[in-house]
């Protein structure tokens, strides 16, 4: 067969990254190419190799998701290919194409783990019945490794304190005592939250989440607790609160530590008896729920200083979960790492495969203060301005020494002085460019931002005068998620 004209029109890019990618292997030309051009036309990403070394250096270089071979081929034959495969690719489906009536090498090849084999000549249609059956078995086999390799409950980490974690999921979700879940920001109090509702019994009823600290002061009560009918200005009819909303299911008490004193209290009355009043009822009402919630501050120590109720922390801390922070588990960065390259290739249409070793120990070696969700957005961004296949460490901003360059100035225009003064004024400027990193973390909020820093309000806002960095107007209050 002579080159063809009528080659296969390209599927259209945007679709390309969810081909599955297919290697043709055999000796003779003309197969290569009917081979390719029908499993391009079905849709598929073909390439080809002319002989089994030719196809290992391929799968070395490349990812592909299935091969399919020609059994006879001179040097390495389809068999000590499959060999290869078996051992270096477990897990990738290999289809061994046989010439009529040598069943004996076929079997031979089932037995070395080949998926299938179809003999010549054979129909379109059964070559792409063992294909679709072939690339179904890998996906569920990838899929299923996945889950119970890196995680659970869509939660990826398998460090004992992560396992730990899942255990307590497991004996707890059932139960109707409260949880408390605690860890830094990031950690996946979230998801952890989420978890237990949906592997409860409650799972097809709501989850309702609360954010205790985007709520006004003024509107907890009637947000939480619902109202009746002209009960104030504006309660032009009545409206459930959330905790009538979550009846049957789960509330999602999220940031409990960000809660005033005295709407403490109103929270402790219906953890501890499950009644309640609308505001303006008169109505004592009762919902069936059960109750999670969330900090990232030590509550022990909002409780020493006086800042938490100790009757709400014991009422809420029944079965307490604590989310280790990300650099207390760095041997999960590699999993979350492939899980969000995943999940952005996928969102944002890119083929990124890995990260270079340089950029892994890059990884690891960053301290990650925000956590998981530091990593995502890192991943998010890195993937979506990605130029190659491969993340080097000029791809990832933001880690190792780049904080300190950023705030001595990359000029290095401090190199000159005597070292006294070098180390004031390099301390000085990173001292400058962490307030200014824990403002922006916490949306400008000084109060939030002193309490991430370890300071008192009052010397945070003397530092942001002595470093020219304003007092920005406090976000508009949002509602919460
Ligand atoms: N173990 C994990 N595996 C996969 N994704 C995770 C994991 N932990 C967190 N994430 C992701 O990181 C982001 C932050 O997680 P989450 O919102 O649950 O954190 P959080 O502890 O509630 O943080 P905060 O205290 O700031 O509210 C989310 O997008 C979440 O999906
Ligand atoms: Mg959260």
């Amino acid at each position: 067969m002579k080159s063809s004209p009528d080659a296969p029109s390209p599927a259209p890019v945007d679709d390309d990254r969810r081909r599955k990618r297919i290697l043709v292997v055999d000796d003779e030309l003309s197969i290569r190419r009917v081979l390719t051009a029908m499993l391009t036309r079905e849709g598929y990403r073909c390439d080809a190799a002319a002989s089994g070394p030719e196809a290992v250096r391929r799968l070395e270089e490349e990812t592909y998701e299935l091969v399919v071979t020609d059994m006879r081929m001179p040097g390495m034959d389809g068999l000590e290919l499959l060999a290869w495969c078996s051992k270096n690719m477990p897990g990738m489906p290999v289809i061994i194409i046989t010439a009529h009536g040598t069943v004996d090498s076929a079997v031979e090849a089932l037995k070395l783990g080949a998926f299938d084999y179809i003999t010549k000549p054979f129909e379109q249609d059964e070559l792409h019945m063992v294909i679709a059956k072939a690339l179904a078995r890998e996906e569920a086999s990838h899929r299923a490794l996945h889950e119970d390799e890196a995680g659970r409950f869509a939660i990826i980490g398998r460090t004992p304190s992560m396992k730990q974690v899942y255990t307590l999921i497991e004996k707890v979700a059932d139960s109707p005592t409260t949880v408390l879940i605690s860890g830094e920001s990031g950690t996946g109090k979230e998801l952890v939250a989420r978890a237990l509702h949906d592997s409860s019994r409650r799972r097809d009823a709501p989850f309702v989440q609360v954010n205790c600290g985007a709520i006004p002061d003024n509107l907890f009560e009637s947000e939480l607790f619902g109202y009746e009918r002209g009960a104030f200005t504006g309660a032009v009819s009545s409206k459930p609160g959330r905790f009538e909303l979550a009846d049957g299911g789960t509330i999602f008490l999220d940031e409990v530590g960000e809660l005033p004193l005295d709407l403490q209290v109103k929270l402790l009355r219906v953890l501890q008896d499950g009644t309640f009043e609308r505001v303006g009822g008169l109505r004592s009402l009762h919902a069936d729920v059960r109750v999670v919630a969330a900090t990232n501050r030590d509550l022990l120590a909002e409780v020493r200083n006086g800042r938490f109720r100790e009757d709400l922390f014991y009422r809420l801390n029944v079965i307490p979960i604590r989310l280790p922070p990300l650099r207390d588990r760095t041997e999960d960065i590699p999993l979350l790492v492939e899980h969000f390259l995943r999940k952005f290739n996928d969102r944002l249409g890119k083929q990124v495969r890995g990260v270079t070793p340089e950029a892994m120990a890059a990884l690891m070696a960053h301290r990650w203060p925000g956590n998981i969700r530091e990593l995502e957005n890192l991943m998010e961004r890195s993937v979506l301005l990605a130029d190659g296949d491969m993340l080097g460490p000029q791809d990832l901003p933001g880690l190792g020494t780049e904080l300190f360059d950023d705030a001595v100035g990359a000029e290095g225009d401090i190199e000159e002085l005597g070292l006294k003064d070098y180390v004031r004024v390099y301390t000085a400027r990173l001292e400058r460019a962490r307030i200014q990193r824990a403002l922006e973390q916490e949306g400008g909020n000084v109060t939030r931002a002193s309490r991430r820093l370890g300071i008192s309000r009052k010397s945070l806002q003397t530092k942001m005068k002595e470093y020219g960095l304003r007092d920005p107007p406090d976000p508009p209050a949002t509602g919460d998620a």
